[in-house]
């Protein structure tokens, strides 16, 4: 059995060791390919393996059809947007995830461009501080999770919006729950969003909901780019000179925001949340477990299609 672990934006190498040896350990080869530029470079590398380990890296009808020995992709992160699940069912692919291995890198990188938004970017001029601020988080899974915790280190308020989440979960954590989207916005300084790209949320962040924000608000998005509204954000930017947006997700429109709103936006060139050495690690040493599990035993407990 051969495992493929393909990355654009590869793992640390101490992650990759410890993917081999968990690989190499069940009797399977390991195959790499990193920093791809090229689409076909994985459909040629992709056509004779049985397991296929992921991070942002799509794949779609096209990479499935080149992968002809396939039975598991594993996604070494939390979104799988990047995989065709309809596609994967079809080609008879369990495709899963590995949630929560890198959430607490993306959580601490909330907090890096949460300070920098409040101390102006680093300009030198006078900003202010978290204690005492209100702190909205847009869904309250791993990373949100994880974002209210440090946020409390701080000193900060703390609410959250989930629907998928009982009100007792949030109320042991110390946060307060907010139902509705509108007031999320409306009363926190602070909005962190962590929802996935699906086809109810994507776009769903725009003109109305931004400038709901209080005076001096900062929008963070770590999550991804597709649920804002691009359009919307520049018009809220442009009408409330007041409010920032950080993001680790480069929106398509990040020139013309870098040009129009110098000081007030931030993007990070290459998306870094879960770029640490142990999420990495976690993410990665996980994603062989699952695809081990699943080739050897036939275990699919993080099976997402
Ligand atoms: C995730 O969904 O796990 C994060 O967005 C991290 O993505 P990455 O593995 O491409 O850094």
């Amino acid at each position: 059995m051969k495992v493929l672990v393909a990355t654009e934006k590869p793992f640390a190498a101490v992650a990759v060791e410890g993917i081999r040896q968990v690989v190499e350990t069940a009797g399977y080869e390991l195959k790499l390919l990193e920093k791809y530029t090229d689409k076909a470079d994985l459909l040629a590398v992709v056509s004779d393996v049985d397991g296929l380990i992921i991070r942002s890296d799509k794949v779609d009808a096209e990479v499935l059809d080149a992968a002809k020995n396939l039975k598991v992709v594993v996604r070494a992160g939390a979104g799988y947007d990047n995989i065709d699940l309809a596609a994967a069912t079809s080609h008879g692919v369990v495709a899963e995830n590995t949630p929560g291995q890198n959430s607490n890198a993306v959580a601490e990188l909330v907090f890096g461009m949460t300070i920098m938004a409040a101390r102006n970017m680093y300009a030198g001029t006078s900003g202010f501080e978290l204690k005492g601020k209100h702190i909205g988080i847009q869904a309250f899974g791993q990373v949100g999770r994880n974002v209210a915790r440090i946020a409390k280190g701080f000193g900060m308020e703390v609410r959250a919006l989930d629907p998928f989440c009982p009100d007792s979960a949030m109320a042991d954590a110390g946060v307060t729950p907010v139902h509705n989207v509108e007031e999320l916005y409306a009363d926190n300084l602070f909005v962190s969003i962590h929802i996935p790209a699906t086809k109810d949320t994507i776009g769903s962040i725009g003109y109305d909901l931004i400038t709901r924000m209080p005076k001096g608000g900062v929008l963070i998005n770590t999550a991804r780019k597709e649920v804002i509204d691009e359009t919307g954000l520049a018009k809220a930017l442009e009408d409330r000179t007041d409010l920032k947006y950080v993001a680790d997700v480069k929106p398509g429109n990040a020139e013309e925001l870098e040009q129009r709103f110098a000081g007030r936006v931030f993007f990070t060139p290459k998306k870094m949340g879960a770029q640490t050495a142990e999420a990495n690690i976690n993410a990665g040493i996980a994603a062989a477990n699952q695809v081990v599990a699943f080739l050897r035993d036939g275990v699919d407990r993080f099976r997402v299609n």
